[in-house]
């Protein structure tokens, strides 16, 4: 039987100037208490190579692996290729339709890390049909999709499997925001393999005013965004297939 593994998971960091200090304490105060950091995208607040270089500085001393992955926010100044390669020096794995086994004590630890992208639910869903640029965006979310199903096809034999994401894979943790942004928030399309695969957890961030905990059939799903988990970080242990918050 692999030993018990604790992990640390944030979403929504937004990392800037004004919080750097902050952030700082915080990943001082979880390291080496846990075995894992997962960050679970809108990495920084504008995604400004500024914003990711300062994150890095803060998680470059750190003894326990971070993976992370990237939120909308990390998108919007169209510099993804420096924030990723300045955070990648500092040591961070960030998962972008991939997937990492890491070891721990003999115990093998399958991440599954993709952003995720919007679609809605089962009744506000976008279909694939139409203009271009809406059948665009279906098929992103495909490709996402399909990654999904080949990263959890990769780590099947892993001790542990947890899946990192920032858009959400179920309405269950959405409870909380307007009904009308529901379909930006996430897809259930997401689902799909997760209900295949059935790993162990699954988190996600990005909707600031959702719920924690939530499902995809079996399997839990808790939402660990900053201004939902209303802490640092959230410190989960995942024992067998069983997943609970950590005394
Ligand atoms: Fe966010
Ligand atoms: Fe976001």
């Amino acid at each position: 039987m692999p030993r018990p593994i604790r992990f640390a998971a944030a979403g929504d960091i937004h990392a800037d100037d004004a919080n750097r200090d902050d952030l700082a304490r915080a990943f001082r105060g979880v390291d080496a208490t846990v075995d894992l950091i997962l960050l679970a995208g809108d990495l920084t607040t504008y995604g400004q190579p500024e914003q990711a270089a300062l994150l890095a500085e803060i998680c470059r001393p750190l003894e326990v692996p971070v993976y992370a992955v990237l939120g909308n926010h990390d998108w919007h100044c169209n510099q993804v290729p420096e924030i990723v390669a300045l955070l990648s020096s500092a040591g961070v794995r960030v998962l972008d339709r991939s997937w990492a086994i890491e070891e721990i004590d003999g115990a093998s630890v399958g991440v599954v890390g993709l952003k995720g992208f919007i679609g809605g639910f089962p009744d506000s869903q976008l279909p694939d049909f139409g203009e271009p640029l809406l059948r665009q965006v279906y098929a992103e979310t495909t490709d996402e999709v399909d990654a999904l199903a080949a990263g959890l096809e990769a780590v099947a034999g892993s001790d542990h499997r947890i899946v990192l994401l920032h858009y959400s894979p179920t309405a269950s943790t959405l409870e909380g925001e307007p009904r009308g942004i529901w379909p930006f928030l996430g897809t259930d399309r997401l689902a799909e393999p997760i209900a295949e695969h059935k790993p162990d957890v699954v988190l996600h961030g990005h909707t600031h005013a959702g719920t924690f905990e939530g499902s995809v059939g079996s399997v839990p799903v808790f939402n660990v965004a900053v201004p939902v988990i209303g802490r640092d970080f959230f410190v989960f242990e995942l024992d067998g297939a069983t997943v609970h918050a950590a005394a």
